[in-house]
């Protein structure tokens, strides 16, 4: 089989790093890509994430099987209806069932509707009645912009003042939406989720992530810092009960309305003294959760997929040791940092997956915020991490940071 994988990230470098273990995979392309893919596919960085009509023309002269999409604009901006278009099978879903990601609103409405516990909230379409309203709500209270924002269009705000300063930001202009909701305190986890239509199959592995920039949970809110699998202190019954209360309902509650989701789905959840309540979805695998947990997977993910689409059971296959990863990022990020500084020390055997590297003069140099995932195996959690830890000490950069505190929760 030939498969095709849209996205240039961490997250798109272990797809194309785990397809290439399948044997039911005969060849790997990646538009984007980065520079780092290129040992596991064939790069076309010459075409970008956003031209559509270039990626389908691409999937129709290389007659490719399957197109694997990764990150969330491609799948919001609806590539998928274009593959489909030209009968082109794509693991990722359709425009209208991205929605669940690409708007808070749409995703906080179906939540509401159909009973799926998550946090109260609040929609306010501009800034005078938002300025009204901080006036009297609890707090804190969280203030999520409506579309996509890379993680980075949340802001809990603890009083008045922060709120107000939130309302600036998240309203540039006096009329736009914007999700007010009730402050959930608990632990957060990611479960990924196969789902076909109202065919669900829950990862029965889930994974942590650590989204603020700096240890203990400090500083900005991120694209995520780091994650680990399993969560052993998160246990079955978490699991079951999110399956039984988000997982399976939500699938339907999409089906119910028409919408057709085909492809993973991200519940971000956290666990309050009611049960687990949704936090966010997502439409796609999360970034760096899947960078973990694919290489934890010992199972066949092209042959998931597979069966996935035939509706077939998943026989998902983990190895016993855990998997623990450490997000190397460039200083200033989420805010502002420099580009082109040289990184080096790392390889490419699966240690180490690439989010924001390019190749320039035959030596890497940064080009994003986050900029490599650093990963550690081990019997337990404990030794994963400071496996991890062994593998950001091999990378030379001055240019990079990372948190010192990635998996502890696991350990307290
Ligand atoms: P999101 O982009 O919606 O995942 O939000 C980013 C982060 O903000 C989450 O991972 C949480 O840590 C935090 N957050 C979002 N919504 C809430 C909430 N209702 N209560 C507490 N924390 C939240
Ligand atoms: N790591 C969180 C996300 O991918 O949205």
């Amino acid at each position: 089989m030939k498969v095709l994988v849209v996205g240039g990230g961490g997250r798109e470098h272990v797809l194309a790093h785990k397809l290439n273990q399948s044997p039911l995979v005969k060849e790997i392309f990646a538009i984007p890509g980065n520079d780092a893919m290129t040992a596991v596919a064939e790069v076309h960085s010459e075409i970008a994430e956003t031209n559509h009509e270039a990626i389908v023309a691409f999937a129709k002269d290389h007659q490719i099987n399957w197109v694997i999409i990764g990150p969330e604009q491609p799948l919001t901006e609806g590539l998928a209806d274009k593959l489909h278009s030209e009968d082109i099978k794509v693991f990722g879903p359709n425009q209208a069932a991205a929605q669940i990601e690409g708007s808070k609103l749409f995703a906080k409405q179906l939540m509401a509707k159909y009973d799926i516990p998550t946090a109260e909230y609040k929609e306010i379409t501009n800034k005078q009645s938002a300025i009204d309203y901080i006036q009297t709500c609890e707090y804190p209270v969280v203030l999520k912009k409506d579309g996509l924002a890379a993680g980075k269009g949340v802001i809990i705000a603890n009083n008045y003042d922060e709120a107000l300063a939130g309302i600036e930001e998240l309203y540039p202009e006096e009329e736009g939406i914007v999700v007010f909701e009730q402050f959930l305190e608990g632990e957060e986890f990611s479960l990924m989720t196969f789902v076909n239509g109202d065919y669900a199959v829950p990862f029965d592995c889930i994974a942590q992530d650590h989204k603020r920039a700096y240890d203990n949970d400090q500083g900005p809110n991120t694209g995520g810092m780091g994650a680990y699998c399993p969560v052993p202190h998160i246990g079955q019954d978490i699991l079951q009960q999110t399956n039984d209360t988000i997982a399976q309902p939500i699938a339907n509650a999409l089906v119910n309305e028409g919408y057709q989701f085909f492809g993973v789905l991200y519940i971000g959840a956290i666990i309050t003294a009611e049960g687990p309540k949704v936090i966010e979805f997502n439409a796609r695998f999360g970034d760096p959760e899947a960078q973990v947990l694919l290489t934890r997977m010992e199972s066949d993910l092209m042959q998931h997929i597979i069966d996935l689409d035939n509706k077939q059971p998943l026989h998902f296959k983990w190895k016993d040791d855990a998997v623990v990863g450490v997000m190397l990022a460039s200083k200033g990020y989420p805010g502002s940092y420099d580009k082109g500084e040289k990184v080096s020390g790392f390889n490419l055997d699966g240690s180490y997956f690439v989010s924001g590297l390019k190749k320039e003069d035959n030596a890497f140099v940064t080009s994003g915020g986050r900029v490599i995932l650093a990963l550690g195996e081990g019997v337990d959690i404990a030794t994963a991490k400071s496996n991890a830890y062994k593998a950001v000490d091999q990378i030379e950069s001055d240019a990079l940071f990372y948190r010192t505190d990635i998996s502890d929760k696991a350990m307290k």
